[in-house]
């Protein structure tokens, strides 16, 4: 069975479409199947940064409104092997069967290593993936409000009776961390935040373009290092959180 695992921030633009296909390439990189679920259910963007957008036919909406079955609603992305992704309809409302979500989470699961599911902080759906998930990442970059959305977020995971939340610091940079000078250090934001660090994401425009461009497979750079190290760890093996 896939391991499934939601990638959630309480504030936008944090980077979830970013981290969501930096990880799933990475893990579909270490030869796993890996499905993408974009279940922002109103501003979603992976398509376009993995490059099916043209080819869609089907999305999330068909499959609840019973126009398709789940798998016609799966693409397969031609830029790297393993990797496939399932979009919501752009506008599709949250007024979903929480169990219906979860029945497709669960029956998607037997076909993927991986399920990595990109969900804003609120709402049914990301009740449904919050539930269904092995691991929560919650993502936060250092400016003060993300980090109280950050908090506000792993207390509403812990209410819901979920301890699984992991923390994931993106869009990283030691300059502008201490330029800022809004946190002693990172430890500070990981008490706040109450949740074991999974790994630290630095600023990289060059994947930033990338995905703009709807071409990231072939970047090797800092981020897509971080990636790495962060599905190796997800995958179960021991690498150290900094780079020594
Ligand atoms: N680590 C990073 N380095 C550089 N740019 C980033 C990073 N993370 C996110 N971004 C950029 O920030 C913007 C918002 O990211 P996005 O993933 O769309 O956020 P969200 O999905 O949380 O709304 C995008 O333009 C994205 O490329
Ligand atoms: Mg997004």
């Amino acid at each position: 069975m896939g391991k499934v695992t939601a990638i959630v921030s309480g504030k936008g633009g944090t980077g979830k479409s970013f981290v969501t296909t930096g990880l799933g390439i990475a893990l579909a990189r270490r030869n796993k199947r890996v499905l993408l679920m974009d279940l922002d259910l109103y501003f979603r963007g992976i398509d376009l940064m993995l490059g099916t957008d043209d080819g869609l036919l089907f999305d999330m909406g068909d499959v609840f409104n019973g126009n398709c079955s789940p798998e016609k609603a799966v693409y397969s992305c031609e830029g790297i092997g393993g990797l496939f992704i399932m979009s919501a309809s752009q506008g599709m409302d949250d007024n979903i069967d929480t169990n219906v979500m979860r029945s497709l989470i669960n029956a998607l699961k037997a076909d993927y290593d991986y399920i990595l599911i990109d969900c804003n902080g609120a709402g049914k759906a990301f009740e449904a993936a919050a539930v269904e998930s092995e691991t929560v990442i919650v993502l936060t970059d250092a400016e003060p409000l993300s980090v109280r959305c950050a908090e506000k977020m792993s207390c509403r995971l812990k209410e819901m009776g979920l301890h699984n939340a992991r923390l994931l610091m993106n869009n990283f940079s030691e300059k502008v961390f201490f330029r800022l000078n809004c946190f002693q250090d990172i430890d500070e934001i990981i008490d706040k935040i109450g949740a074991r660090l999974l790994g630290i994401v630095p600023e990289d425009e060059e994947f930033a373009f990338a995905l703009q461009r709807s071409s990231p497979f072939g970047v090797r750079s800092k981020a897509v290092y971080a990636f790495d190290r962060i599905a190796a760890r997800l995958d179960g093996i021991d690498v150290s959180l900094f780079i020594e």
